[in-house]
């Protein structure tokens, strides 16, 4: 089995300390930087945009996941290429032509995530699974850090993981909002591949040897 992933959400990061904070990404066990990228419109809160990305696309030297809550993500694929983003995730809800965006995605040379709301049904992916690299299952409402995760997410992770068996796709399942070392290992048990963990982890007195604790729950 493939070996299965920590992303430390760059959200819960001291911003005032961002190098420091990006670099410490880069001498821990984890695997990727997720990078939350909100709007204002389609969530309600604002995190950082661009100018951001790029100084810390500068310093890290992890694959760049990029998760968009923005309306019309469409606009912003060329730009969020061109900034180093190695996989771009948009939202299920926030894409009328979802398929179309998916090609934009990867002939900008990404991979291409879809997120769905907590209320969102993994059936609706059915019809795109094959096109689509990485499904981002939100355990959380979207907008914010720090929530508590949503005890429905396991059964939406054996569902999707069905789905995506059946169709014999390559797809990875991500997991974001709430994940701490009381659900990864259900998590993973369940079927998920990537684990996204913030406050868990920024909040914690030593983050590096939380993502270390992380990485062998999940191991
Ligand atoms: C929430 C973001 C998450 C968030 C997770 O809208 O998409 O990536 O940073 O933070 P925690 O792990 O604190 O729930
Ligand atoms: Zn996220």
């Amino acid at each position: 089995m493939a070996s299965k992933l920590i992303a430390p959400s760059v959200l819960a990061a001291d911003f005032a300390n961002l190098q420091r904070d990006v670099e410490m990404i880069n001498n821990s066990d984890a695997d990727w930087f997720h990078i939350d990228i909100m709007d204002g419109v389609f969530v309600p809160n604002i995190s950082f945009g661009m100018p951001v990305l790029r100084d810390i696309v500068k310093h890290a030297t992890k694959t760049i996941d990029v998760h968009l809550m923005i309306i019309d993500p469409d606009r912003y694929i060329k730009t969020f290429a061109d900034l180093g983003s190695n996989i771009l995730t948009v939202h299920y809800e926030a894409c009328t032509h979802l398929h179309r965006t998916l090609q934009a995605i990867k002939a900008e040379g990404m991979q291409a995530g879809v997120a769905i709301n907590p209320h969102t049904n993994v059936s609706l992916l059915e019809d795109t699974i094959n096109d689509i690299d990485l499904v981002c299952i939100m355990s959380v409402n979207p907008g914010f850090g720090g929530q508590s995760f949503i005890e429905n997410t396991y059964k939406k992770v054996k569902q999707l993981k069905e789905i995506i068996d059946r169709n014999n796709a390559k797809t990875m399942i991500e997991i974001d909002g709430g994940v701490t070392d009381k659900n990864a290992k259900a998590l993973i048990e369940a079927g998920a591949d990537v684990l996204v963990a913030g406050s868990y982890v920024f909040k914690s007195e030593n983050p590096t040897a939380t993502i270390k604790g992380l990485k062998e729950i999940i191991a």
